[in-house]
């Protein structure tokens, strides 16, 4: 049996209580044990406390230091875009120039020319950009992470994309209705195309569909079509919503039960208060809304409104190229008021319950998968405070060093 002790922690952090979401009051509460270890049997956690309680342990195992330094769970990005091949370097050098996203998008660059990269990869390239991707991503704590399709747009492609993030052990979300591919003429004979014969081999690898509600991408009539097909097929929901503009998403979501909607910067208060009284989480991105200029999500009103609110990345190449959650806590407590406890939760417990994983990711207690994040700071608000820092000494994954500086 592998064992792993982490010992003479300054503090472990972990948002409190056993349940999910924590929504409100409970979103920045946590439980912190000061001088203590925690302790890993097979890719579990099965203990933790406090240092001069640390029980005689016998048989094998491997130690951690943990002297001056502080443990929070697993980062867990519920909204990334990591299964790409190329870059926007050329976008992003235009878009400095005054160019704006939505401009290049209609132009038939953006969204479509990572499309254009990532046909063109192969599944091989595929596989070894997400590889590249994943890595940076567990650097900066990421140990649980949700990739979408989208950046095929035809059967192969989007097959490809969902089989890579399986098997680079990430969660697939099909993204089948991105944006409209200029070899079909409308955006409904696409979705003909994609529900017919995209559909039936994504619904067996993906967890969730997704859509981008936008203009010049889909409309509320197309993504309720697409999300129907995909709820019959099985798939949970999720929406790209209110990005540029308020579209309808978060009724449309509300009304078919969608595990989030996401982005939501351009949301009015009419739909902070709907997703304050359902059960849709709000995932809010605000590296996109930084990288993009636009203004930042409400993620301080819907939390005062009862909603669930998560954080994630939506690394991709062209509106956030950015793999960092620590980054995305400091915009949400710099940006969007969040205090630094909230914004853990948001990307712990809350966006596992996005993922559907909340009994057993989120939170360092025992019973709980072993995935935790060693910071160099005897305080764990360092991960937030430190702007843009270097701070993660190692990152635990099932119970095992996955990565250490
Ligand atoms: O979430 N807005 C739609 N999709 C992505 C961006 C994808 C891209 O620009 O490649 C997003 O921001
Ligand atoms: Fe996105």
């Amino acid at each position: 049996m592998a064992k792993l002790l982490i010992r003479d922690l300054a503090q472990v952090v972990s948002p409190a209580g056993e349940h999910a979401p924590l929504r409100g009051r409970e979103l920045g509460e946590l439980a912190v044990v000061q001088h203590s270890y925690v302790f890993c049997e097979d890719g579990q956690i099965s203990s933790v406390g406090l240092m001069r309680e640390l029980p005689p342990l016998d048989g094998e195992i491997e130690e951690l230091d943990g002297r001056g330094r502080s443990a929070v769970p697993g980062l867990v990005d519920c909204h990334t875009h990591a299964c790409f091949a190329g870059d926007r370097a050329g976008e992003f050098d235009l878009r400095a120039s005054g160019a704006t996203y939505e401009e290049l998008h209609a132009a038939g660059g953006g969204i479509m020319s990572t499309v254009r990269a990532t046909r063109a990869a192969g599944e091989v390239g595929l596989r070894e950009a997400l590889a590249r991707h994943r890595g940076w991503m567990l650097a900066a704590g990421t140990t649980t992470f949700e990739a979408k399709s989208g950046y095929g747009l035809d059967r192969d492609t989007e097959i490809a994309q969902l089989r890579a993030v399986r098997d680079a052990g990430g969660i697939p979300t099909w993204l089948g209705a991105h944006a409209v591919p200029p070899e079909f003429p409308s955006a409904d004979a696409y979705l003909d195309f994609a529900l017919a014969e995209v559909l039936p081999e994504a619904a067996r690898l993906a967890e969730a569909a997704d859509v981008f509600v936008e203009q010049g991408a889909y409309n509320g009539d197309q993504a309720r079509r697409y999300l129907e097909a995909c709820r019959d097929a099985g798939l949970a929901l999720r929406l790209h919503a209110d990005q540029f503009t308020e579209g309808g998403g978060i009724p449309l979501a509300i009304e078919l039960g969608a595990r989030s909607v996401d982005h939501l910067e351009a949301t009015g208060s009419e739909g902070v208060r709907a997703l304050g009284q359902s059960d849709v989480a709000a995932v809010v991105l605000p590296i996109a809304a930084l990288f993009l200029g636009r203004p930042m999500p409400p993620a301080r009103e819907l939390v005062d409104a009862g909603a669930t609110v998560a954080l994630a990345t939506d690394f991709n190449p062209g509106s956030a190229f950015c793999e960092r959650l620590p980054l995305a806590m400091t915009l949400a407590c710099t940006q969007m008021q969040l205090a630094p406890a909230q914004a853990l939760a948001a990307c712990t417990v809350n966006a596992a319950h996005v993922l559907d994983r909340a009994d057993w990711i989120g939170r360092i207690a025992p019973g709980q998968t072993a995935d935790i994040v060693l910071l160099d700071a005897p305080d764990w608000r360092h991960l937030a405070y430190h702007f843009a820092g270097d701070l993660i000494a190692a990152v635990v994954k099932d119970g095992q060093v996955a990565w250490t500086r």
